[in-house]
């Protein structure tokens, strides 16, 4: 018997009509589908209790684009805040959940779906840290619109940070660095550079696969000043 398909998610709102990511939902194998069907849900964002979290001051940090949670699962033990791990690709997120219940890490929540739908439903200045890994990069002029650190997705994601908040990204692509670079120095309540590489940051997935055809990453830091 074939295991069923996961549930697609339900996306409300294409930021600029057009979303970040790809339609693919992965490999689900049996594994992966009971993981999907019965570790997801204990660990899925329940809105109410976090919205108390961060009423409670309690920092939160939302990772867009976890794929696999590889470093995710890596940095959780770290990370002195709730991690919630962003990604709309339901087999990956699948694989995360087998993680954190193998490492029994309990300060992280998943989000099926699109990382700007949890950010509305979590209101303004609610975030301490936003992490991108290795954003699909969209190279072709026609994909450009989908691309994450577009000045319109930006000024979203500085409304979801708190003043202080701090955005990380890397990427292995020199031209999604330097357009997130003149993006972040045009949003005036932004400061931000290239930094060293997080001592904490595992080398993810995308970005072993860059290393493997010659591509170093970049890792940018932005705080939110105002
Ligand atoms: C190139 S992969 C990188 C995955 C992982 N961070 C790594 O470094 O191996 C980018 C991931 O971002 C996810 N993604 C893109 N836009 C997203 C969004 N708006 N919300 C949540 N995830 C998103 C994609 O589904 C994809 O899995």
């Amino acid at each position: 018997m074939t295991a069923p398909t996961p549930k697609r998610f339900i996306a409300s709102r294409p930021v600029g009509g057009s979303y970040t990511f790809g339609g693919r939902q992965g490999r689900m194998s049996p594994t992966r589908q009971r993981a999907f069907e019965e570790l997801l849900p204990r660990y899925a964002v329940v809105l109410d209790e976090l919205r108390a979290e961060v009423e409670a001051a309690r920092p939160i940090i939302v990772e867009i684009g976890c794929g696999k949670g590889d470093a995710t699962a890596a940095m959780a033990p770290s990370d002195d805040a709730i991690v919630v791990a962003c990604e709309p690709n339901g087999a990956m997120l699948a694989n995360l959940a087998v993680l954190l219940d193998d490492g029994c890490m309990g300060n992280v929540r998943l989000w099926l779906g699109d990382a700007f739908d949890l950010l509305a439903a979590l209101g303004p200045a609610a975030v301490a840290e936003i992490r991108i890994w290795f954003p699909d990069p969209w190279p072709k002029p026609r994909h450009a619109g989908k691309r994450l650190v577009l000045p319109l997705r930006l000024a979203l994601l500085v409304d979801a940070l708190r003043i202080g908040g701090v955005l990380r990204l890397a990427t292995d692509d020199p031209a999604y660095a330097a357009e997130a670079l003149d993006a972040i120095a045009a949003e005036p309540r932004l400061v931000g550079h290239i930094v060293q590489r997080p001592a904490t940051r595992p080398v993810t997935r995308f970005e072993a696969r860059g290393l493997r055809d010659g591509r170093a990453a970049t890792d940018i830091e932005a705080r939110r000043t105002s």
